[in-house]
């Protein structure tokens, strides 16, 4: 078994909606509508969209690969923070881990922590120094996850999923 990462790049347009829109529903509460389920991954993580994230030099996305298998992608973004209650507690530079998702079958396969030390890398090569994040509250697994690879809770903050508002917790850690 070999699992390692890479940088996605335009030819992954079509997987990578796969894989989010397999993985996208995972991460909310139990109790979230499946319209608006299908609703964000329309708007959100559509073919279009991520050809969009591709092109866009603010944004870094990675794809971890089990054999030839791609299992999971990770996607960061640069730039200033926008949301008023993240941009209350984060008072460094940056950066956002916006997207970490790997497909079910492979959760607690250790993929998850080739992609977390692949994406890290990649956030502290920005130059920023450190990396945010948000996650559903509820969302227990992710936050044991986060917390082992140095993630700690810094705030809360909201999340639109269709026409449902989704509270979570805002975690960062600092970057080499
Ligand atoms: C979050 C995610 C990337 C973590 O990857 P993973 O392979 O599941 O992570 P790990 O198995 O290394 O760590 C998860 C931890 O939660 C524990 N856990 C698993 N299910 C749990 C549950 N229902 N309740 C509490 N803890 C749980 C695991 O035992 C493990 O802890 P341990 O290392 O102390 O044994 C993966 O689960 C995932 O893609 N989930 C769906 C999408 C998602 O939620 N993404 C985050 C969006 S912000």
């Amino acid at each position: 078994m070999s699992i390692t990462t890479r940088r996605a790049g335009e030819a992954d347009t079509e997987l990578l909606h796969d894989l989010a829109a397999r993985t996208f529903g995972l991460a909310c509460p139990p109790g979230t509508l499946q319209a608006d389920i299908d609703a964000f991954i329309a708007t959100h993580l559509s073919v279009a969209s991520f050809r969009g994230y591709l092109a866009d030099p603010g944004r870094i996305l990675l794809l971890a690969v089990h054999d030839d298998e791609p299992v999971g992608y990770s996607m960061l973004v640069d730039g200033p923070i926008k949301d008023p209650d993240v941009a209350a507690v984060i008072d460094d530079v940056s950066i956002e881990l916006s997207k970490f998702y790997l497909a079910p079958d492979r959760h607690g396969s250790g993929a998850a922590a080739a992609l977390m030390t692949a994406t890290l890398a990649a956030a502290a090569g920005t130059g920023a120094s450190s990396c945010w994040l948000g996650v559903n509250q509820q969302n227990v697994r992710a936050a044991k996850f986060y917390a082992k690879h140095g993630f700690e809770v810094v705030g809360t903050k909201r999340f639109l999923v269709g026409a449902q508002w989704h509270d979570d917790h805002i975690r960062r850690r600092a970057l080499p």
